[in-house]
């Protein structure tokens, strides 16, 4: 089984990459192969709206990092998606990751707006990490996030949200929440 984390935050030691890591170790022990992207690193341009990834064989045409993120989202059997939140919602990095998971759609029978998937009924968890202690506040946005991955194939079973990261360490030092990651990451394996 191979789990794939994504992570669309700038800070590579921060809260999001330390529970994204937690999760992927609970599934490396559970016997996944793991391996984790940070979307910050890549380069990856907005979708350009051509619409040439809309047909149920059509790829992306833009030739950008996004291109190995695409196999490894083929061949991946689950995900782990996570973001800080900044001004009330996921990353730019993510929000750019997110639209591009466009062209794993297609218009079924040829009819525009009726969506077809390229990838179907894999798993995964979603990870956020933010200041505020409140872990409920940004609940819509993260519903919203999670109708995309499931839409387009990935079907989230866990939420896992830090809140009062404010440093960042924050999340090394929580146990509560490195717990809760690491049962999610070996859950994803059964
Ligand atoms: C530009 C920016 C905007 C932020 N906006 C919010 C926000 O709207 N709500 C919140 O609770 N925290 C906000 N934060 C705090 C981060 O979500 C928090 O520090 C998070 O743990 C950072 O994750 P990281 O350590 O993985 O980078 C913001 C931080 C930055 C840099």
């Amino acid at each position: 089984m191979k789990i794939v984390g994504f992570v669309g935050s700038p800070r590579k030691k921060g809260n999001t990459t330390a529970i994204v890591n937690e999760v992927l170790r609970g599934a490396k022990d559970a016997g996944a192969e793991i391996k984790i992207f940070n979307l910050n690193e890549l380069s990856i341009r907005g979708c350009q709206a051509c619409y040439k990834c809309q047909t149920p064989e059509g790829q992306c045409v833009q030739k950008d990092d996004m291109a190995t993120l695409y196999d490894e989202l083929f061949s991946a059997d689950a995900i782990v998606v996570g973001s800080p939140v900044f001004m009330f919602q996921v990353t730019g990095q993510m929000k750019i990751f997110a639209d591009r998971l466009f062209a794993l759609l297609y218009p079924k029978d040829g009819k525009p707006g009726n969506f077809g998937n390229k990838i179907k009924g894999k798993k995964a968890v979603a990870v956020y990490s933010q200041g505020q202690p409140d872990t409920s506040l940004f609940a819509p946005q993260f519903d919203l996030h999670e109708g995309v991955l499931g839409f387009v194939g990935f079907k989230v079973q866990k939420r896992i949200v830090a809140g009062g990261m404010t440093t960042p360490d924050a999340a090394r030092e929580n146990r509560s929440i490195l717990e809760k990651a690491y049962a999610a990451g070996a859950d994803l394996t059964k």
